[in-house]
């Protein structure tokens, strides 16, 4: 498969069309953004760390039965991933509170809870992806009944999977977002990323964190939390 012109450049990646016109490649790159697009910097190698840890668990979900848009992973930072229309939503699962959770409703981060917690924003840049729920999102016609319902199931056994697999690796997973795609027949995958950009992790022992709220919050150690979240995953 050949890349062909450029399609879209976002914060963290760029997307490029192909001679296949069901596969598009991604392209993961070293940028990174925060509070609303107001924070701009690099991270070095996080565009390699964040597209192998993200294919790796993209093929495992894709084993536990969640179908995501992973194809083939073509070198360090590029990917071929299945063309979707992505539904503008972004689905935050919570296991523990932390980050605009805390903040929103005035607890502490790192308060466990029973059930992990399940929330949509509108996936909208100018709007500063403003918090909504299923009956505004069906309002605003964003998806339909039936693909809330399977966002909702998948991002939840997305996360039963995650989850246990961190802890294996001594991280807990705090939370993360999810974005889905429409393929052109309909059917939703699990699209965009996963990855430290996405997901809270803190190491289980020490409660260190290892992912972009180092980024977020001048915390220091970007490179190397980055770095040893893929030193988990791959070894070595
Ligand atoms: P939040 O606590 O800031 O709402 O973030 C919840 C999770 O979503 C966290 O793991 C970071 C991730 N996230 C993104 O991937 N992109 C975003 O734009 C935001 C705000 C959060
Ligand atoms: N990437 C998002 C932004 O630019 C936010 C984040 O991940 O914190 O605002």
């Amino acid at each position: 498969m050949k890349k062909t012109e450029q399609l879209y450049e976002g914060k963290a990646k760029k997307v490029y069309a192909t001679d296949d016109d069901s596969i598009v490649i991604v392209s993961y790159k070293d940028d990174a953004t925060a509070l609303d697009g107001l924070k701009k910097g690099t991270i070095a190698g996080k565009g390699a760390v964040n597209n192998r840890m993200s294919n790796y668990l993209m093929r495992l979900l894709e084993k536990e039965g969640v179908k995501t848009h992973y194809v083939q992973e073509l070198n360090d930072r590029e990917t071929a991933v299945k063309k979707v229309k992505i539904i503008p939503l972004e689905v935050i699962v919570r296991n523990v509170s932390a980050g605009s959770f805390a903040k929103r409703y005035g607890v502490e981060e790192g308060i466990i809870f029973d059930e992990p917690t399940f929330e949509f924003s509108y996936k909208n840049d100018e709007l500063h992806d403003p918090l909504l729920n299923e009956s505004h999102a069906l309002a605003l016609k964003l998806a339909t009944k039936e693909e809330i319902a399977t966002i909702k199931a998948m991002a939840l056994k997305v996360n039963e999977v995650l989850k246990a697999y961190f802890l294996t690796l001594g991280v807990k997973l705090i939370d993360f977002k999810l974005e889905f795609g429409r393929l052109a027949d309909g059917t939703v995958v699990l699209a965009d990323e996963i990855s430290p950009d996405t997901c809270r992790f803190w190491d289980a022992k020490t409660g260190e964190k290892l992912d972009k709220d180092r980024f977020r919050r001048d915390m220091g150690g970007v490179e190397e939390a980055y770095n040893e979240m893929m030193r988990r995953v791959f070894g070595n």
